[in-house]
C-alpha cells in the first residue's frame, strides 16, 4: 500500500522513534513491504524512515546500486572524522536540495529483515544515506544539519 508521506513542518518529523521489539511482528513486516512500495512510487529517492510516513518506528529503507537495505534499530557505532560535503534531498522536504557535511565512513548496527544483528560498514553515498536516515529516526532533519560541521 502505498502511504501518504508528510512533509516538513508536520510536527510528527521532530518526534524520536521507538525501538522495535519484534522484526518478525506482521505488522511490522507489511510496514516494510509499504515503506518499499512508498518509496518505489515516489521517484528517485535513496531511503525512507518510518516518522516520515507517520510509524514512530525505528525502522528504515534504503535503496542504493540496486540493492534494498532494511534497517530495524539501527544504531551508528562509529563514523569517520573525515567528512565530506554534498546535496541532499529529502522526501519530507520535496524539490529541496541542501549542501550537508557528513561523514565519509560508518558502521553500523541493525537487525535486518530476517530478525539477525548484523553489523555494516558503509562509505561515500551509501554511508551518508545510513546517516540521513538513522537522523530521521531521532527527528532531526536535514535543515538542522545545513552549515554545520
Ligand atoms: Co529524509
Amino acid at each position: 500500500m502505498n502511504l501518504p508521506i508528510l512533509t516538513y513542518p508536520n510536527d510528527i518529523l521532530r518526534k524520536k522513534a521507538e525501538e522495535i521489539k519484534d522484526p518478525k511482528d506482521p505488522e511490522i513486516k507489511q510496514l516494510i513491504l509499504d515503506m518499499i512500495e512508498t518509496m518505489e512510487k515516489s521517484g528517485n529517492a535513496l531511503g525512507l524512515a518510518a516518522p516520515q510516513v507517520g510509524k514512530m518506528v525505528r525502522l528504515c529503507i534504503i535503496k542504493l546500486e540496486g540493492k534494498t537495505h532494511i534497517l530495524v534499530n539501527p544504531v551508528i557505532k562509529s563514523k569517520s572524522i573525515r567528512k565530506e560535503m554534498a546535496e541532499e534531498g529529502c522526501l519530507s522536504f520535496p524539490g529541496k536540495f541542501i549542501p550537508i557535511k557528513r561523514s565519509k565512513k560508518v558502521t553500523v548496527k541493525l537487525v535486518n529483515r530476517h530478525g539477525e544483528k548484523i553489523t555494516i560498514k558503509a562509505e561515500g553515498l551509501l554511508a551518508r544515506a545510513f546517516q540521513h536516515e538513522i537522523d530521521h529516526l531521532d527527528g532531526l532533519l536535514i535543515i538542522d544539519k545545513e552549515n554545520k560541521n
